[in-house]
């Protein structure tokens, strides 16, 4: 397994080693937010590749870099594609990049991805924020011995999305007419779909919305003391609900389609906290 905490320092000091740069927010893109860099006043851009010990991402549309830079007067580390736990890496390294962000200085983490619709009334392009989430159904990313640098063995999660930051999102929304569902993500381990049963699954345990990440990153970022928010762009209804097959292409396609709104309600959302 080795030390956790040695492997975050030697790859702070790879950053250390391109940028001094100290980020307040820390915002993952998902699906179709590739591009949203080019909404940043770039400082400066490091490959996850020349990171020392850095897990890189291998599906299609994930580029994998960190773009630091400003939205509006906000200093914020953005990561252009995140690794997955059905990529077959232990969930130590899925939230390396996460807790990494937090050494770089980063107090606020903002999530986004694509997840599957299961509340009633929702439709692919919509959007969700996130404020809750089930993570039992992949394993903890705190299993192991506790990082005490980071945070405690047994941290609380009573509140995981932060409340402000919710009401952050919330005015951005009204204020550019941008409807937003809010709801619980529940995350499985994919890589397959779920069967429309275990969409019925989901609903009944209180899911709003199905994915393949996000919750072990709030959990690894809950433990080190940040405030997280999150927003999914609902890609597709889930299995059972579409009466269509899902393919990852479909999710692309939807999330590429609606994510200018997506990244309007991002950049106002940032720009106020
Ligand atoms: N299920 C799981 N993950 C997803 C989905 C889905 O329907 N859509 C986008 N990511």
């Amino acid at each position: 397994m080795g030390n956790v905490y040695e492997k975050l320092q030697r790859a702070l000091a790879s950053v250390r080693e391109r940028t001094d740069f100290v980020p307040k927010v820390a915002l993952v893109l998902g699906s179709g937010l590739g591009d949203y860099g080019e909404e940043i006043k770039k400082e400066a851009v490091i490959d996850y590749h020349e990171i020392e010990g850095f897990p890189v991402s291998t599906v299609p549309g994930h580029k994998g870099r960190y773009i630091f830079g400003y939205v509006g007067k906000v200093p914020v580390v953005c990561m252009q594609g995140r690794v997955h736990y059905y990529e077959g890496y232990s969930m130590q390294d899925v939230v390396m990049p996460i807790r990494l962000m937090r050494l770089m200085g980063a107090e606020i983490l903002f999530l986004t991805n694509a997840a599957g619709g299961i509340k009633q009334g929702m439709h692919a392009g919509d959007f969700m924020m996130i404020t809750g989430q089930i993570a039992s159904m992949v394993p903890s990313p705190l299993i192991g011995p506790n990082v005490d640098e980071l945070g405690l063995r047994f941290p609380d999660m009573s509140e995981v999305y932060d409340k402000k930051l919710q009401a952050i999102i919330r005015k951005a929304s009204v204020e550019h007419e941008i409807p937003i569902w809010e709801g619980t993500y529940m995350q499985l381990t994919g890589p397959n779909f779920e069967s429309p049963q275990e969409v019925a699954m989901c609903r009944t345990l209180g899911a709003d919305a199905v994915g393949m990440s996000t919750a072990c990153e709030a959990i690894a970022a809950k433990h080190a003391g940040m405030r997280i928010c999150g927003i999914s762009c609902i890609s597709n209804l889930a299995c059972g609900i579409s009466p269509e097959p899902l393919t990852h292409e479909e999710v692309q396609q939807t999330a590429d389609l609606v994510a200018p709104r997506l990244k309007e309600l991002i950049t106002a959302s940032i720009s106020a906290m």
